[in-house]
């Protein structure tokens, strides 16, 4: 199974619906340092709300950063994310290793929407001690067949190897782990607001306890702007990323940005009390926002006003040194949140051990 294999020397490869991002990283005695950091944006229909719509394209967008960037290595760690992934925590019987790659495919049929047959599964038993009715805690994971192999295409097409497939919300869990201190009692919901889905994984000092994918992200700020200034939807786009379009400017869709994030505040406010009312009404003391939409002008500010919790732009590549003759520091600074998930990608070689 691919989820939670161990290889070394490889590329995070994050495959977004806006845009693809590699990072490599290598341990050296300094602690990590970034080996390389590509990313390219890909047309709006080559992958469409995470399913990739035209393999070839996307194929060629990560040929074109491997190129650009000198990337040589050609194993790679890829993520999927949204509905086509469940990951549900379940109790399970003690049992060996063994004897649970069996069971689980029997116990994964209740908690999965889908046919078993067209799901991959993987587990991973946590590491907390049994319930008194010795009972453990297993990670279930469970992603449609057909998602990861448009994604093993095009790898493929590109002329790589994915030994890795990872979840979006677990891999910026690790990005988030050795990017920031985790405090034994601090709640932090990591949310990544990317293009067509947004990951929110809530940890308990550094414990991941919720997950949910959203689909709400960037390309609705980018569709509703589209519609209320009757622009085509790179013209839209390209407003929303500061640039000026036929004599209008994003202050001109002010009032339709804010309309998008009282929505996504909404979406996000539902998980926070679902989460709440999950748990023994738990504080969330934290958000750290990453993906490219976290850079959105006044967001950030708008959800710490409406979900009244502290809310910072994460760095996921803070703690990693960066060669200045190599990167632009303010560049990498800006993009980093949006580098968060390849970065928790990358890391899957030098923490797999
Ligand atoms: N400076 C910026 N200001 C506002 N929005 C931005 C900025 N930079 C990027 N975005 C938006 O962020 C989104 C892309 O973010 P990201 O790269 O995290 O998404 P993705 O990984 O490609 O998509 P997904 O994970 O949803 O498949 C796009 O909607 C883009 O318009
Ligand atoms: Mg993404």
């Amino acid at each position: 199974m691919l989820f939670f294999s161990r290889r070394r020397d490889l590329v995070g490869l994050d495959i977004g619906t806006n845009s693809i991002k590699a990072t490599q990283l290598k341990r050296t005695r300094g602690g990590l340092e970034l080996v390389h950091f590509g990313m390219a944006t890909v047309h709006p229909e080559t992958i469409v709300d995470g399913v990739i719509m035209d393999a070839g394209a996307a194929a060629s967008a990560i040929q074109q950063i491997f190129t650009d960037h000198t990337i040589t290595t050609k194993d790679v760690a890829v993520a999927v994310s949204g509905h086509s992934v469940i990951v549900k925590k379940i109790k399970m019987a003690q049992m060996k290793e063994e004897e649970l790659q069996e069971s689980i495919q029997w116990e994964a049929e209740q908690y999965i929407p889908f046919a078993i047959e067209d799901v991959s599964i993987d587990f991973q038993v946590l590491e907390k001690p049994p319930t008194e009715s010795g009972e453990m805690e297993v990670l279930l994971v469970a992603v449609k067949k057909d998602v990861i192999n448009d994604y093993l295409t095009v790898v493929t097409t590109a002329g790589l190897n994915t030994v890795i497939v990872d979840v979006d919300a677990f891999a910026l869990e690790n990005a988030y782990e050795i990017s920031y201190e985790v405090n034994r009692d601090e709640v932090v919901a990591l949310v990544n607001l990317g293009a067509a889905v947004m990951n929110i994984n809530i940890l308990k000092g550094g414990i991941s306890e919720f997950t949910r994918d959203s689909a709400i992200g960037g390309n609705h700020y980018t569709e509703s702007i589209q519609k209320a200034l009757g622009l085509s939807y790179e013209q839209a786009e390209s407003l929303k990323l500061g640039g000026e379009v036929e004599g209008r400017t994003l202050s001109d869709a002010k009032s339709i940005i804010e309309l998008v994030n009282t929505e996504l505040a909404g979406e996000i406010r539902r998980s926070f009390d679902f989460f709440r009312s999950s748990t023994q009404n738990e504080v969330i003391h934290k958000v750290l926002l990453s993906g490219g939409c976290a850079r959105l002008p006044g967001l950030r500010e708008y959800l710490v006003e409406s979900l009244d919790i502290p809310t910072e732009i994460a760095n996921p590549l803070r703690k990693i040194k960066a060669d200045p003759r190599k990167f632009d520091p303010e560049y990498l600074e800006y993009t980093s949140p949006q580098a968060a998930v390849s970065v928790g990608l990358a890391l899957r070689q030098v923490d797999d051990k």
